[in-house]
């Protein structure tokens, strides 16, 4: 089968196409085929080196965290899930490897895919819901009529952390650039600012929550759009700041919270349960499998509405309802 593989860090033209042998399955394990891969922020920051202090200088390695497919095998101690199954999950992501034909997954880690979901769809659910209701429930504990700013609301995890927020009865100010302003205002946002054109450190305004995804909003620059008991969501967090966040949390109202997405079945089975409900789940872009190259570019440089996704060989990106 094929695999995107990399043997050094560099830029998208370390990554390559590579025949390697199928994967086997042990007992407890689930053989997928592949039909969708979404691209993370955190790909390119893995191939290109970035956290090679926690990845280290073991080659090739794989990348891709989050697929959907159908299940084409399981271990003998598998009852959850037949031959056939439309699936979904995501791979350990500092080790990935989803970009690739075919997965051994552990069935735990798999889930079906929602009835309303296209492969790609499905392959954009988990880090972006994960993580936004880990945000909104977790770290801010977000309630209703919180004033919450969403810096990079239509993103890969802001479009959910803005849709889950409003669940929550939260007045969302959504910042977003010009492609996102009709998305925002669609999910009830009571306010969205383009940020290409008013900066949102200048709004003026005092928040209960302020969670910055465009890591273009630092504490520093958040603190005067805060009420005084408040909170701030980091989610690209790096030793300082988690250092002197700990530190000021001892005494200030202000809290600053950092996320570390961990993969919980039951938040992403609830999130499944919202989007089978009507949360949506955007895909503004998608690739075919063999332009990883030029995808990891684009994206990394232009972003895009919620996910861009690449779709391997005879895979649609048709949704159950057309969506
Ligand atoms: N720590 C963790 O556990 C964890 C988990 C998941 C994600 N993350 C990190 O969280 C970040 C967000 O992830 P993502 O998947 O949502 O990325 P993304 O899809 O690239 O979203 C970033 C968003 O920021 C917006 N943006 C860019 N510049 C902006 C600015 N100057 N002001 C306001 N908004 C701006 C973008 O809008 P436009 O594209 O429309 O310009 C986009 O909507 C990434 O850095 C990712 O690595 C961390």
């Amino acid at each position: 089968m094929r695999k995107v593989v990399y043997e050094k860090y560099g830029d998208a033209g370390v990554l390559s196409l590579r025949e390697v042998p199928e994967p086997s399955i042990s007992d407890d394990q689930v053989l997928v085929g592949v039909k969708a891969v979404a691209i993370n922020p955190l790909d390119w920051k893995l191939f290109e080196g970035q956290l090679k202090f926690l990845t280290g200088w073991k080659f090739p390695r794989g990348v891709g965290i989050e697929f959907a497919g159908e299940v084409l095998e399981v271990g003998k101690d598998v009852r959850s899930f037949k031959p056939g199954a439309p699936v979904f999950g995501m791979l350990e992501p500092f080790s990935g490897g989803a970009l690739a034909e075919q997965l051994a997954v552990p069935a735990n880690g798999l889930h079906p895919r929602p009835t309303t979901l296209s492969w790609a769809k499905a392959a954009a659910l988990p880090i972006g819901g994960l993580s936004a209701i880990q945000i909104v429930d977790d770290l801010a504990q977000i309630q209703p009529d919180a004033r919450v700013l969403v810096n990079g609301a239509t993103g890969g995890v802001g479009a959910f952390v803005t849709q889950i927020a409003r669940r929550r009865g939260a007045r969302v100010t959504a910042a977003v650039s010009a492609r996102g302003v009709a998305l925002a205002e669609r999910w009830g946002s009571a306010e969205v600012v383009d940020y290409g054109k008013t900066p949102v450190a200048g709004l003026g305004e005092r928040f209960d929550v302020v969670v910055d995804l465009s890591g273009k909003l630092p504490y520093s620059a958040a603190k005067p759009l805060m009420a005084p008991k408040s909170v701030y969501v980091n989610c690209n967090p790096n030793p300082v700041d988690m250092l002197v966040g700990a530190v000021q949390n001892t005494y200030s109202g202000r809290k600053r919270r950092i996320l570390q997405m961990k993969y919980r079945p039951e938040q992403l089975a609830q999130v499944c349960r919202w989007v089978e409900e009507g949360m949506e789940v955007v895909v503004g872009r998608t690739y075919a499998f063999t332009q990883f190259r030029e995808a990891y570019e684009e994206v990394k440089a232009k972003g895009t509405l919620g996910k861009a996704v690449f779709l391997m060989d005879g895979a649609t990106d048709e949704g159950a309802d057309g969506r």
